[in-house]
């Protein structure tokens, strides 16, 4: 008989009613009562099968309720409908088979873990509820990405891992070479025209640099993938390795811009709210009480649109509560971004034209000299998830720039060049994906939103 799959058995479940069925999965709990015993069955899905085994009925009985948590089974038994029971059905087996042992120190036993512990272990912690939740909205949270922009038209583009340009003009690069670097330690010189492709280069911090040009292709683009910053961040909202998303729109200013940001981020919020109903109910229940709350609020409120010399007005009249000094000038620390979205207006907020000097080359020069036309979006619980801007679609004043931060113009000739050929007022962002994933799960720290976390001093697998 074919296997069926538990989340069809959930979505379908009144069809089987006293048929049988065949299911696969792995024992999430034996339970054993002498003649009767219960197995937590899961195959995946979020919701494991509740299987009844009795004696009687099986031959192997003793073999199968003696298995360790963690075995693989595949049963076959009869549907029954359990309208009073906290699970709409069970499974009353028939025949089970144990298809693979699993050893006794199976690292997730019934008493709750740690999710310090759980980190330990990144290869098994899926396959408790709370990584199966984190990492299936994470994938559904992505696809939603993929749709939003599929359904409006946009390309999805694949800018280089490695790269020769520093897209934020930041530093914090990884270094990417074939070089005998104990060789080169005891030569004392280094010649990357002997590097694999004959010049120095790192992994990308940003799609962005590359993306640009190709947006004068199609209009409009995203580019979705890994980026690496080597900053020495150790917070709960950094990592060296992570995901981000990255749309660019031609014929669009920053106001269009943030139109977009919004609809996206209520769009990915509602999909996933659709979708995984089960793992937010869940979540909700045992890491972030307010979460649904939180998640519905942002949905149906409008976005504040805060300028930063207003922000800073703002927070210079509570400075005393902050530990991090608050003036005109200054990048804002996670404390004043909460202070924003949390204290003030309990919902996501735009901060836009930030004073040039803390933001990067890229971005367009406002009327006032002083500021440029950047847009973070802040949101409670996470701080900063999107960083975005209008470009600066002026040759002269891209040039000027870029000379006066010190950048080698040869460095970005064909981005510039965009600027020559048909140049137009354009805009764009990253959004930090496991920051968003963070947000829709409640989830505090990054290290629990990634598979194999990658930060400063710490990496396994
Ligand atoms: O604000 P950032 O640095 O923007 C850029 O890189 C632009 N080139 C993007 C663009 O306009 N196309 O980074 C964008 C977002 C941040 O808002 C944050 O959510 C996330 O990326 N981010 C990180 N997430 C996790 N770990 C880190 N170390 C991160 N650094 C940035």
């Amino acid at each position: 008989m074919k296997r069926i799959e538990t989340r069809t058995l959930y979505k379908e479940y009144k069809k089987f009613a006293d048929q049988k069925v065949t299911l696969c999965g792995w024992a999430r709990t034996i339970r054993d009562s002498k003649n009767i015993a219960f197995l937590e069955l899961n195959d995946g899905a979020f919701k494991s099968v509740q299987v009844v085994l009795e004696k009687d009925k099986l031959n192997n009985y003793e073999e199968v309720v003696k298995q360790n948590v963690g075995a693989s089974f595949k049963v076959e038994g009869k549907l029954v409908l359990t309208p009073n029971a906290q699970q709409p059905f069970e499974i009353n087996a028939d025949s089970v088979e144990v298809l693979g042992e699993s050893s006794a120190d199976y690292p997730l036993q019934k008493k709750r873990h740690t999710v310090e512990f759980l980190r330990t272990i990144p290869t098994i912690r899926p396959r408790g509820n709370l990584f199966n939740a984190v990492f299936r909205i994470r994938s559904v949270a992505a696809y939603a990405i993929h749709k939003f922009f599929n359904e409006r038209g946009f390309v999805y583009v694949h800018t280089p891992i490695i790269t020769s340009s520093d897209c934020e003009g930041a530093g914090d690069m990884f270094q990417v070479t074939t070089l005998d670097v104990e060789k080169v330690a005891k030569e004392g010189k280094v010649d990357f025209k002997d590097d694999f492709f004959g010049k120095k280069v790192s992994l990308t911090v940003s799609g962005q640099i590359n993306e640009e040009p190709i947006t004068h292709a199609f209009g409009k683009t995203y580019t979705f993938g890994p980026t690496f910053r080597a900053e020495n961040s150790n917070t709960t909202r950094h990592a060296a390795e992570f995901w981000m998303m990255e749309p660019e729109i031609c014929f669009c200013d920053l106001d269009e811009l943030m139109d977009n940001e919004e609809e996206m981020v209520k769009y990915v919020i509602r999909y996933v709210m659709d979708e995984c109903h089960d793992e937010i109910e869940f979540l909700n229940k045992f890491v972030d009480t307010g979460l649904v709350d939180r998640l519905t609020n942002v949905v149906e409120s409008e976005f504040v649109r805060l300028d930063y010399t207003k922000a800073i007005e703002m927070l210079l009249k509570v400075k005393d509560r902050f530990v991090f000094p608050v003036e005109w000038g200054v990048d804002l620390q996670s404390e004043h971004e909460r202070y924003l979205t949390e204290e003030v207006y309990k919902k996501p907020v735009f901060l836009t034209n930030y004073p040039k000097d803390i933001k990067a080359f890229y971005m367009r020069l406002n009327d006032d000299g002083k500021t440029v036309a950047a847009v973070d979006l802040l949101v409670p619980g996470v701080g900063e998830l999107i960083g975005g801007s209008q470009r600066e679609e002026r040759l002269e004043k891209l040039l000027a720039r870029i000379h006066e931060l010190g950048l080698k113009e040869e460095d970005y000739s064909w981005y510039i060049d965009t600027r020559r050929y048909g140049t137009n007022v354009h805009s764009g962002y990253g959004l930090g994906f496991e920051r968003l994933v963070m947000y829709l799960t409640g989830v505090q720290n990054i290290r629990d939103v990634q598979l194999f976390p990658r930060t400063v001093g710490s990496i396994q697998g």
